[in-house]
């Protein structure tokens, strides 16, 4: 390949439909060398150039069977981090845009997980006693973390498998960085309100006292989602009474009361298939990003579906959507010039600490 250094400030200026002649010119360049894997919440613009799509789940597979010289991520962060932890060494992961993080991911630090471990062992055994599961919306150093105290990786899609998996071994899990998951996929598999308690991580011993400690079957780290949160019970009362026969469909990312409201509670992909499986003619609310309820929208419109954002507010992921056109032509391009732009590499011991708690996921 020959190189020749592309600067990001050649596209920033760029009108959206010249990137995606500029898209479609560098990827015929690359050719198989490189895939280009969309999370469903990626925008429209972007999304289309995808050769895979998936949520969470299916793209950390997808990520480990490819063969391609580069993969590229049009995600965020910490899902590039599990596609570069997945693939082989020869393999490249990049992010068009470094800044494409997720904010509840970063809920979550080393630090003060560490601190919640070390303060739970003073209460308990905490190696013995408790599962850390981490929700894969989290950084590449708290799936080591749980790599190295056998614990597990979960997503939306399996939350309450892995729990499973956690309390055969142990009583008690420490869920991050996910209230929301970890409350309503404990509900699910009929753990009570009061085995449930919420780690405060800025308050000395979670702001627990030690009985709460104890009696806790699930700790749950005060995190959540900025998008999710903004769909609320009132919502979905209001969609109930113009349209009584409307179906109501939520990400776990929502709070207890917008899950418990819904018909239908489970991951991007799910919400997609359901949506798809269903009869014509039928009327949803859907509780998830607006790149995603736009795009069903669309396409399930022939079929007479209406499908409707649950909220009046805009609630999209702003970090997902700084992946766009210019970033994308701007890495292709690179790519396809010798250069490699915005790679992601996890540390060799975090890959493979985080690996060990990816691997146990993906077994189960
Ligand atoms: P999925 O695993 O359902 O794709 O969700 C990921 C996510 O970040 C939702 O906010
Ligand atoms: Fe993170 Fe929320 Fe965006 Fe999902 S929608 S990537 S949880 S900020």
């Amino acid at each position: 390949m020959e190189t020749a250094v592309v600067n990001f400030s050649q596209f920033s200026g760029l009108a959206d439909g010249d990137c995606a002649g500029r898209i479609a010119a560098a990827r015929g360049r690359l050719g198989e060398r490189a895939v280009l894997l969309a999370h469903h919440y990626q925008r429209a613009d972007v999304y289309r150039h995808a050769d895979l799509t998936g949520d969470s789940l299916k793209l950390s597979r997808l990520a480990a069977q490819t063969e391609a010289e580069v993969i590229v991520f049009c995600g965020v962060h910490f899902m590039a981090e599990v596609a570069d932890i997945l693939s082989s060494e020869r393999q490249t992961v990049v992010l068009p845009d470094l800044a494409a993080g997720c904010s509840m991911a970063d809920m979550a630090s080393l630090a003060k997980v560490e601190r919640a471990w070390r303060e739970l062992g003073e209460v308990l055994d905490a190696d013995e006693e408790i599962t850390p599961v981490t929700y894969i919306n989290s950084a590449a150093d708290l799936k080591a973390f749980c790599g190295r105290h056998g614990g597990i990786v979960c997503t939306s899609s399996n939350a309450a498998d892995i729990l499973r998996w956690g309390f055969a071994r142990r009583p008690k899990a420490l869920f991050f960085p996910d209230q929301h998951l970890g409350r309503w996929t404990a509900r699910t598999m009929g753990i009570g309100a009061d085995e449930i308690a919420v780690w405060d991580f800025d308050r000395p011993l979670g702001g627990l006292s030690e009985s709460e400690i104890r009696r806790a079957k699930m700790l749950l780290w005060k995190g959540f989602c900025s998008v999710h949160q903004m769909f609320r019970p009132e919502h979905i009362r209001k969609f109930r009474g113009e349209h009584p026969e409307g179906f109501v469909i939520s990400h776990p990312e929502c709070c207890e009361e917008v899950c418990e409201l819904s018909d239908y509670v489970g991951s991007t992909e799910y919400i997609i298939k359901t949506i798809a499986a269903a009869p014509a003619n039928t009327r949803w609310l859907v509780g998830t990003e607006l790149n995603l309820v736009q795009r069903i929208s669309r396409e399930f419109a022939p079929e007479g579906k209406v499908v409707k954002f649950m909220s009046p507010m805009v609630c999209m992921c702003s970090t997902m959507a700084r992946i766009d056109p210019q970033h994308l032509a701007w890495c292709l391009e690179s790519l396809a010039n010798g250069e490699i732009v915005n790679r992601i590499k996890v540390p060799a011991e975090d890959a493979a600490h985080a690996k060990t708690a990816l691997e146990r996921m993906l077994a189960y």
